[in-house]
């Protein structure tokens, strides 16, 4: 059986989880893809770094780009993160020699999904990023086949680790924003620069992702966000003492118009609906549609394990050959803008 050879950049909380799941479960994930997959090549800031795992036979390159152009490869995998820089060019080699590639980085695919829905359709190269969405809930799977017949009404939902597991921590317990904010980074939540989590924008990144999968491409920059960062203890008392929970919410919903609303801000959410109870680390990705009706699922939304599934699952679709989603073909049309805060009903 040829295997699937994986050229990885990124060997942070995610990247050494998806080697790890690799080595751990490789017996399990070869008999679902029906071949082994296999890192191959990778990268990282720091060649000399110890990373708890034996790296010593793959072949390290000085950087990303060198790891996509590697000939001996079947995929690229970005697990680096941010916007631009490595990650950005990295993604966009691998589409333009026209090989798979998977990312975890919403801020990437939220933010120029114009130059990579045409890189990836006019390379007919496949663009996977579940990982990128509400870790370890198959968010971008459920939006985009498991409702692809629905007309969907909303969608959204609890879409940050970080924000959820501060919330929850200051709510039981009172201790300090900025303790729990550290605990979150210790244990892999957060993203390189907290004030990303902290002030809205990965949930935003998240819900422009989940929006133009479920209804049209949508213009960043009209997004309304508003993060945690003023929450108070007090808050979540008062919060408390009416019956209800404060939660990061991040939602788009569809209008009869064609408008899109979206928006991303701390909510009170009554403490008897479905996600008040979500608590700590997890998400909730909530839809509704017409057919479909209400949908909530949670589960760990970020962290190494959660993530690292969610790669690896983008990967065993590859190396099956199912059919992959080729950027371009649904996503045609320019992004809209959404309706400002003032219309939102
Ligand atoms: P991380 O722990 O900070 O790891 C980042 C890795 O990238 C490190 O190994 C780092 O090298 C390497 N790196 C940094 N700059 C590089 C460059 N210019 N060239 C090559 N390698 C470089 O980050 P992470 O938490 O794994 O996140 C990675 C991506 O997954 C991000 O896009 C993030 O948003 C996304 N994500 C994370 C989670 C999560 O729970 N952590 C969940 C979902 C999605 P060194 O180790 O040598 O410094
Ligand atoms: N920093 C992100 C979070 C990682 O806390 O949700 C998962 O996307």
């Amino acid at each position: 059986m040829k295997p699937l050879r994986i050229g990885l950049a990124g060997l942070g909380t995610v990247g050494i989880g998806v080697i790890r799941l690799l080595r751990e479960n490789a017996e399990s994930i070869t008999a679902r893809a029906g071949r082994p997959i296999e890192v191959v090549a990778v990268t990282a800031r720091d060649p000399k770094k110890d990373r708890g795992e034996d790296l010593s036979s793959l072949r390290w390159y000085s950087n990303a780009a060198e790891v996509a152009r590697d000939p001996n490869i079947d995929v690229v995998v970005e697990l680096i993160g941010g916007s631009e820089g490595a990650a950005r060019e990295m993604v966009e080699i691998g589409l333009s020699r026209g090989l798979p590639v998977v990312t975890a980085n919403k801020a990437l695919v939220a933010l120029h999904s114009e130059t990579l829905t045409k890189l990836s359709s006019e390379h007919n190269a496949p663009l996977l990023y579940e990982a990128a969405v509400a870790g370890g809930i198959p968010a971008v799977k459920l939006t985009r086949e498991g409702l692809a017949p629905d007309r969907l009404i909303s969608v959204g939902g609890i879409l940050n680790g970080t924000c959820n597991y501060i919330l929850t921590a200051m709510r039981e317990s009172g201790r300090d924003f900025s303790d729990i904010l550290s605990e979150a980074q210790e244990k892999g939540y957060a993203e390189a620069d907290p004030s990303t989590d902290i002030d809205g924008w990965d949930t935003a990144h998240k819900l422009a992702i989940l929006a133009g999968i479920a209804f049209s491409p949508i213009v960043f920059d009209s997004l309304p966000v508003l993060g945690i960062r003023d929450v108070q203890g007090i808050d979540l008392q008062f919060a408390d003492e009416l019956g209800y929970r404060i939660k990061l919410l991040g939602m788009a919903r569809s209008k009869e118009t064609g408008k899109i609303e979206a928006w991303v801000r701390p909510c009170l959410v009554p403490e008897k609906a479905p996600i008040a109870s979500v608590d700590d680390v997890f998400n909730a990705v909530t839809t509704l549609g017409t057919f479909s009706g209400p949908m909530t699922i949670s589960g760990r939304g970020a962290g190494e394990g959660p993530t690292a599934n969610a790669v690896v699952a983008d990967l065993i679709d590859i190396a099956r050959g199912n059919e992959l989603p080729i950027w371009g073909k649904k996503h045609s049309g320019p992004a809209i803008r959404c309706l400002p805060l003032t219309e939102v009903e």
